[in-house]
């Protein structure tokens, strides 16, 4: 059987990578998509010296005309059975919504949400056509409108409006690619998940206060539900927002 493929957006670095690494070790050819060439040569390296296979993928989520063009290379490739969209900003960490400037909420958007909407939207035909498609999107709790709607929960003061609209926003694409792939008779999932509190350049910056005992997570912790959704077996949950391998509120 020909070797499933999947691309992981910001594979560089932090839990990008991480996933990356642990898809190669399933057996996936796994595309690293970066924005700029040789940033994942030692991501790489590391695959291939454990047997397994990587090709970097020059991709900017934040422009069209890189997408499509590293969505034409993939068509080339022929196959995609795992989109990992898990590049992302994070610009506005303890601001009150009345201090995001406008550049900054769309600069957020383009990454966070435009981005990953236009790719999925162009390889979609292809996870349709895979027999086990998976679409994961990397998203997170400090965006549940649950929690942000619940007045004793301690995510209301993990203010990023930017960041926290454009994953809730995020969120809504996995819910309606989900049905698509579902209403259209595709085997293709599409779900949400959070990593949780990762130390990434991106967890260093936000460090919320998650109560005492708790621990940030190693980017390799932080990959494990989204591999294990790229990777979830025909009978797993479409959907779904996840944290932890266990369901999450929206
Ligand atoms: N860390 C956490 O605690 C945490 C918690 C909840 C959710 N998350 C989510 O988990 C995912 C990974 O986060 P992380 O902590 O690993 O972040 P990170 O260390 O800051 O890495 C971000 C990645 O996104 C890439 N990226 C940014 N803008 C891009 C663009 N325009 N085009 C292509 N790639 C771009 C970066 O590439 P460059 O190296 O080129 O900048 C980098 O590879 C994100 O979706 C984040 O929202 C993280």
């Amino acid at each position: 059987m020909a070797q499933a493929v999947a691309l992981v957006t910001g594979a560089n670095r932090g839990i990008g990578s991480e996933t990356a690494k642990q898809l190669a070790a399933k057996g996936h050819k796994v595309l690293l998509g970066v924005r700029s060439e040789g940033s994942a040569r030692e991501v790489a390296d590391v695959i291939v010296e454990n047997g397994g296979v990587a090709e970097e993928l020059l991709i900017d989520v934040s422009d069209r005309g890189s997408i499509e063009k590293a969505v034409g290379e993939v068509r080339v490739g022929g196959r995609l059975d795992v989109l990992v969209n898990n590049a992302a900003l994070l610009l506005d960490i303890g601001k009150q919504p009345t201090e995001v400037g406008d550049a900054e909420m769309r600069q957020t958007f383009e990454v966070n949400f435009f981005g990953p909407f236009y790719l999925t939207q162009l390889l979609a035909p292809m996870l349709m056509a895979s027999p086990a498609g998976r679409l994961v999107n990397m998203s997170t709790t400090v965006a549940s409108l649950n929690q942000l709607a619940d007045p004793d929960s301690p995510a209301r003061d993990d203010i990023c409006p930017a960041y926290q609209a454009s994953k809730a926003a995020l969120n809504v694409l996995t819910l309606t690619f989900a049905k698509q792939f579902t209403d259209s008779g595709s085997a293709a999932k599409s779900n949400s998940c959070c990593p949780g509190w990762v130390m990434t350049d991106m967890g260093e910056e936000d460090l919320p206060d998650y109560g005492e005992g708790v621990k940030p997570k190693t980017p390799a912790e932080g990959a494990d539900t989204a591999v294990w959704l790229a990777t979830l077996p025909a009978d797993g949950p479409t959907g779904g927002f996840f944290s932890g391998r266990k369901p999450r509120a929206w």
